[in-house]
């Protein structure tokens, strides 16, 4: 399965279409942005250390029964996924208290939810992707009240399991942000990536094991992911 044209350029990764028209390669950059773009750095090896770590994790996921598009990691930077059309939104979970969940109401981080919530934002950079309800959703005709459902349960049950699989690294899964799509016929799949870019890990003591390292300016990344993914390969790898 060879690279072709490119398909869509984003800020950590392009899609290229291959030879075969339900497949996509997926090349991860190493690019770091934050604040919808507005900070923005190369940061030497990212992109193989994410490639690599949503690679793990998607096969951990497929395993434990999630449907996602992951089929296989193809080389340090790239995957091959199934295509799916993306469906537009940003469905974030969030156990403890963090980010802009802090700043919304005022509450310190790390303050543990008493049950998950779900949260959805609009992907749509010209608006800054805003924070959108279900009635929001449906007016925007991205999805129905059946899929608005299903997307919510899928969050909560892949809650369950990354919460598990980062537990066993002896990471507190604080909040996470996943992106769902269709296949040809319907079918909503999980999609895009799980890694440190895209979720907030706490150690033991609390360190940031993720992108706020990068956000906050706290120190260098490259360490950091490296130990989420020698973490993951330890527990997980050679099954
Ligand atoms: O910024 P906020 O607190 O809303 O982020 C919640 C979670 O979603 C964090 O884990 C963050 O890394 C992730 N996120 C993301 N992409 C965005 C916004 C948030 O991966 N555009």
């Amino acid at each position: 399965t060879k690279k072709r044209t490119l398909l869509y350029e984003g800020k950590a990764k392009n899609l290229y279409n291959t030879d075969d028209e339900t497949i996509v390669l997926a090349e991860y950059k190493d690019q770091a942005t934050a604040l919808n773009g507005k900070k923005k750095d190369v940061v030497v090896g990212k992109g193989a250390l994410n490639n690599q770590i949503t690679s793990l994790i998607f096969r951990e996921l497929n395993r434990r029964g999630v449907q996602t598009h992951f089929i296989k990691q193809v080389s340090e930077t790239e995957q091959l996924n199934t295509k799916v059309d993306i469906i537009p939104l940003e469905v974030v979970v969030r156990n403890y208290t963090a980010g802009s969940f802090s700043k919304r109401f005022g509450i310190e981080e790390g303050m543990k939810l008493s049950t998950p919530i779900v949260e959805f934002y609009y992907k749509n950079d010209a608006l800054d992707d805003p924070f959108i309800n279900d009635a929001h959703v449906k007016f925007l005709e991205i999805a129905t009240d059946e899929e608005i459902d299903f997307l919510k349960k899928s969050a909560l049950e892949i809650d369950t399991l990354l919460t598990a699989i980062f537990g066993q690294i002896d990471l507190k899964l604080i909040d996470f942000k996943l992106e769902f799509g269709r296949l040809p016929d319907g079918t909503i799949i999980l999609a895009d990536e799980v890694s440190p870019d895209t979720s907030r890990l706490w150690d033991a003591a609390n360190n940031h094991v993720d992108k706020d390292v990068y956000r906050r300016d706290l120190g260098d990344l490259i360490p950091v992911y490296e130990k989420v993914l020698r973490g993951l390969q330890n527990e997980f790898e050679g099954e």
